[in-house]
């Protein structure tokens, strides 16, 4: 099999990653249709597996040049560097380095108190269903079908080779997507309801590690039932069309995100609408990044369309978020990025015995960087690297953020994700397919934005 290193991870997920289901909560969502492996289905980057595939075919970058341009990445210089931007008229706004891993900024009164006001009442008069995705029966199937041994699965678990599990190891593996949050504690009911690990150590020999079914950590919590506090995420959102036509305030943010990121325009316009998010008291969103990394085998949501056949993964290529805090919080809901500007990074080491860097409801007074939300303030941070050549790169791992918990009131957010694929000639044909058809109010499902319009997506 070609793709067999990432194959195999995603099985991986798939085994370990434990689902969430509700009787009450079916949500319409298209993620159930996305191979095993949609956003956030990172595989892990053990020091013994096979380095990611680098790109296919070096792809030229003469056309961009002249269909697109470069794209412009601002300048960070220091943490804590001021520069003026010119984003509406007769007003001054202020870019402030907050890190530099990942190039992150803040945007003090990027939005008035008014156009905050008026987007959560978009969003309530839209509705905002549960954030959390559910469990569907394709991954299930896609489990059953797996031809893999449990040594195989066993042997890439094993890090460190030890010929044992330890609870590191098999968490690093459950953070895939959307689901359960899985902490030490829960490793230990699962290992003693299951009676997993009979000699009770707390790690798993393969003799042990042979005996569990493939969806045993799955089963096992889903008949023990899961709250809501126990999720990834635990929040509600919606999503607001930005696009020709939409509501002028709308309209005039997406104009301006336009100004502060100085991307192309058609790329921007044709970017995911804006996701409105609220967060009880009690809601958090444990840290992840907005978009995965890419491998040779990845493609973009937003391009598949004109990409010609399936790959075996995919991710949303969201080059930049723009993130606003669209009310102040009474208690909590900070942003937390764990590792901003840290001197390494190394998956392994966000998770030190019993304490999980990425457990917003936990630790994030350990995050390097944690952002108050203010009203009207907009943060802005890009999730790859450049290329060095004026294109999209590598994804950039220190991008990692999560919301933590809200302690008390309640906290709205909204996002604006810029997708731009990696792959240069994909991006020029799909915005070539756009705006072929922009006049003709024609195939509606080229355009991201479009697909939005009257439904409630999650990418
Ligand atoms: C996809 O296939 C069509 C027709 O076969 C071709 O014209 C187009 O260039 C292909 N696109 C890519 C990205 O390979
Ligand atoms: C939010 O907090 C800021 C800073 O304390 C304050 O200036 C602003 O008036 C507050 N906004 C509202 C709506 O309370
Ligand atoms: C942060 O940097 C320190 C110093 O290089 C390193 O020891 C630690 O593992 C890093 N943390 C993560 C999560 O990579």
């Amino acid at each position: 099999m070609v793709f067999v290193h990432v194959y195999i991870l995603n099985v991986m997920a798939l085994l370990l990653y434990v689902y969430y289901t509700s009787e009450s909560a079916h949500s319409p969502t298209d993620s159930g249709a996305l191979p095993p492996s949609g956003q956030g289905a990172a595989p892990p980057q053990g020091q013994h597996l096979s380095p990611p595939a680098p790109s296919p075919e070096p792809v030229s970058k003469q056309q961009h040049d002249t269909v697109l341009g470069r794209l412009r990445r601002l300048e960070g210089i220091k943490v804590g560097h001021r520069q003026k931007v010119d984003l509406v008229p007769n007003k001054i706004h202020y870019l402030k380095t907050l890190s530099l891993k990942p190039l992150l900024f803040e945007i003090a009164n990027f939005l008035s108190e008014e156009e905050c006001k008026l987007v959560i009442h978009l969003a309530k008069l839209k509705g905002l269903q549960e954030s959390q995705i559910m469990p569907s029966d394709i991954q299930q199937e896609a489990i059953d079908e797996m031809d893999i041994s449990k040594e195989e699965i066993f042997n890439l678990l094993d890090y460190n080779q030890d010929g044992q599990l330890q609870m590191k190891e098999v968490l690093t593996h459950t953070r895939f997507g959307d689901g359960v949050w899985i902490t030490p504690e829960n490793i230990r009911e699962i290992y003693t309801g299951l009676e997993a690990d009979p000699d009770g150590n707390g790690l798993l020999s393969l003799e042990e590690f042979k005996q569990l079914n493939t969806n045993a950590f799955q089963t096992y919590l889903r008949q023990r039932g899961v709250q809501k506090t126990e999720l990834v995420r635990n929040s509600k959102h919606t999503w607001l069309y930005q696009g020709e036509g939409a509501h002028q305030i709308l309209r005039a943010i997406r104009r301006r995100v336009i100004r502060l990121t100085q991307l192309p325009p058609e790329i921007v316009e044709h970017s995911e609408p804006l996701q409105v998010v609220k967060y009880d008291q009690g809601g958090h969103y444990h840290a992840h990044h907005d978009s995965g990394p890419i491998y040779a085998e990845t493609s973009c949501f937003h391009t598949k369309l004109v990409a010609n056949g399936s790959t075996p993964l995919e991710t949303s290529c969201r080059y930049v978020t723009v993130l606003f805090y669209l009310n102040n919080v009474s208690g909590g809901g900070e942003t937390a990025f764990p590792v901003a500007d840290n001197r390494t990074y190394d998956e392994l080491s966000l998770i030190q015995n019993d304490v999980d860097l990425r457990d917003t409801r936990r630790n994030c007074d350990q995050a390097n960087l944690l952002v108050k939300p203010l009203q009207g303030t907009a943060l802005f941070w890009y999730n790859y690297l450049s290329d060095g050549e004026g294109w999209v790169g590598e994804q950039d791992e220190y991008s990692l953020h999560g919301g933590c918990v809200v302690t008390k009131g309640t906290k709205w957010i909204a996002n604006n994700w810029i997708n731009i694929d990696p792959d240069v000639q994909r991006q020029i044909q799909f915005q070539q397919a756009v705006s072929k058809y922009t006049h003709e109010e024609a195939p509606a499902e080229w355009a991201v934005d479009n697909i939005y319009k009257d439904l409630h997506v999650e990418l």
